[in-house]
């Protein structure tokens, strides 16, 4: 089968679960994970068979426009797991907490993750921090909802960490990721995401862990790997991260396609009769013959009624 063909239906096909990726990590079986943020980008990922479809925060600035993930709100999030959730069946479903629906009360907490899941079909939740985040992510867990925890380049804390720069490089920054990590994995988390962080402190914390580790800039010695996808489409170019690998360069693509689409119109080469809606010769001229004897006029009365 081709790659770009979707798989055959009739092939079993399982749901990926928290105690699949985690017994994928025991057999050292590399995870995949991408970004997804609308219907038909979750339907052609889960057809691709990506083991996890992140909705993350990224949307705010890849989707939305935005400057950072700041300004993302819950009701944007759950609106865009919801679409993605109509397209992926068989991916582990996560979804990314926003700022501040999860840092003021642990009550709060639950509630939002409890959104997620029940709103807006997704499996579990993500959230950024450390050690301050252990009880929030407890509870959430105790409440029955998977939670992955992101340590290192943390983007909700840009302006604490001063810009999108990579973290854990000196030795004091690094045995303390590792501490957070481990108290993560402690407070229950299932997976961690590990963002911009050196390689070798990426597979020294990987190697620690019982449970995944997916990295994003942190190298190969990760148990899964996580990207944006329209960094890895080439959709967005505003700026790209020195580890992304570009897959495709659509923008490109697109603008070529809307220029094209452009100069047809303003030619008039499109639409052509095979993308007009046809009428038989017979009710043509069924048609000229009514208008001959009698044709229709509009009396207008109130120019504000069209
Ligand atoms: O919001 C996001 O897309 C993320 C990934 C970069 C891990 O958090």
């Amino acid at each position: 089968m081709s790659e770009s063909q979707p798989p055959n239906p009739s092939e079993e096909r399982k749901k990926v679960t928290t105690r699949l990726v985690q017994a994928m990590k025991t057999r050292h079986e590399p995870i995949s994970m991408l970004t997804a943020y609308d219907y038909p980008t979750a339907l052609v990922m889960d057809q691709a068979g990506i083991d996890m479809i992140l909705v993350g925060d990224s949307l705010g600035m890849v989707v939305l426009g935005y400057d950072s993930t700041l300004p993302v709100t819950m009701d944007e999030m759950i609106h865009h797991c919801k679409a993605v959730a109509r397209g992926a069946k068989y991916a582990l479903l996560v979804g990314d907490m926003p700022f501040m629906s999860y840092q003021a009360s642990t009550n709060e907490a639950v509630k939002n993750a409890g959104r997620f899941l029940q709103e807006a079909g997704m499996n579990a939740v993500k959230l950024e921090g450390g050690r301050e985040r252990a009880d929030t992510i407890r509870t959430i867990v105790g409440a029955g909802i998977p939670v992955m925890g992101h340590l290192g380049l943390t983007p909700q804390s840009i302006h604490q960490l001063g810009g999108f720069r990579p973290q854990g490089r000196d030795a004091e920054a690094a045995y303390k990721l590792l501490e957070n990590a481990l108290i993560l994995q402690d407070a229950g988390c299932f997976s961690l995401v590990l963002e911009s962080i050196p390689g070798r402190l990426a597979e020294l914390v990987s190697q620690r862990l019982v449970i995944p580790t997916i990295g994003i800039g942190a190298g190969a010695g990760c148990d899964g790997q996580v990207l944006v996808t329209h960094d890895l489409l080439g959709i967005f170019e505003r700026f790209t991260p020195k580890f992304v690998k570009q897959y495709a360069h659509l923008s490109a693509e697109i603008r070529t396609a809307f220029n094209e689409y452009k100069a047809d119109v303003k030619a008039k080469t499109f639409p052509g009769s095979e993308h007009t809606v046809d009428m038989s010769e017979d009710e043509w001229k069924c048609l000229e013959e009514r208008l001959a004897q009698d044709t229709p006029s509009i009396v207008v009365q109130d120019s504000s009624v069209r």
